[in-house]
């Protein structure tokens, strides 16, 4: 593979479990807007050359106003978002230049992925995976429940893991799966890839790549970059 790696980061959610205001994707971590921290961290990874951000239909001017008065190590490209995640993303990955290989998928919600999970998911594609998910073990006991809220079962965890963002795909095969992609239920796009029948293979994850999706979750967000604010001062 001798191709270019590409960044699609969809960031047009609402964010409605986060509570009232502006898209989540705007709303801020520490004083800069989730999506600031979101393109830094990723186009930090000196083996991504292009970041493409798919914004909320209603706010593409903003944030390309937004990330334009930015400083990025790698080129930023803005295109509306769509009312799915998966459209979303399928609207930034048409507009990927023709040298691309390897496309990483990276949620704006997760703003604060270390740089080593971006590396570690483009070097296992490049190394010859054709789909590479982050994962970390699971802490809690989990359980599958009905309608009632029964408990029906209670699942091994040994083999379970909860599965992190920037997920990473050769390109043909992320577009395989985009060309026959039905919204319904999915909620990642190596769901995507295995039900073509692809394997997806899982690296290490990290609890620093959280996602932000309620108001907990901005408390420890912020409380990562205080604590990366304290190191550096120190540093
Ligand atoms: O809603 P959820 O937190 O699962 O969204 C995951 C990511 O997908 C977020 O970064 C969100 O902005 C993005 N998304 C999107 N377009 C949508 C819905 C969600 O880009 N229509």
């Amino acid at each position: 593979m001798s191709g270019r790696t590409a960044a699609l980061i969809p960031a047009a959610g609402r964010g409605e479990r986060l509570g009232p205001g502006a898209p989540k994707a705007l709303r801020d971590i520490g004083g800069i807007p989730m999506l600031v921290h979101a393109v830094k961290a990723i186009s930090s990874c000196p083996a991504v050359s292009i970041v493409i951000v798919a914004a909320p239909s209603d706010n593409v001017d903003e944030v390309t106003a937004l990330l334009g008065q930015q400083e990025f190590p790698s080129d930023v490209h803005v295109v509306a978002g769509g009312d799915t995640r998966v459209e979303s993303v399928a609207r930034a990955l048409i507009n990927l230049p023709d040298d691309i290989d390897v496309v990483l998928v990276h949620d704006a919600a997760r703003p604060l992925v270390p740089e080593e999970v971006v590396a570690s998911v483009v070097s296992a594609v490049r190394a010859g995976h054709d789909a590479v998910v982050p994962a970390l073990p699971m802490t809690d006991t989990v359980k599958r429940v009905d309608t009632n809220d029964d408990v029906t079962a209670t699942l091994d965890r040994s083999t379970l893991r909860a599965i992190q963002t920037p997920q990473g795909f050769r390109r043909e095969i992320l577009q395989r799966a985009h060309a026959i992609a039905d919204d319904e239920g999915i909620t990642d796009d190596a769901g995507m890839v295995e039900a073509l029948g692809i394997t997806v293979h899982v690296v290490p994850g990290h609890e620093e790549a959280l996602k932000v999706t309620r108001p907990f979750d901005v408390v420890v967000a912020e409380a990562i970059l205080a604590k990366r604010r304290s190191l550096g001062a120190l540093g």
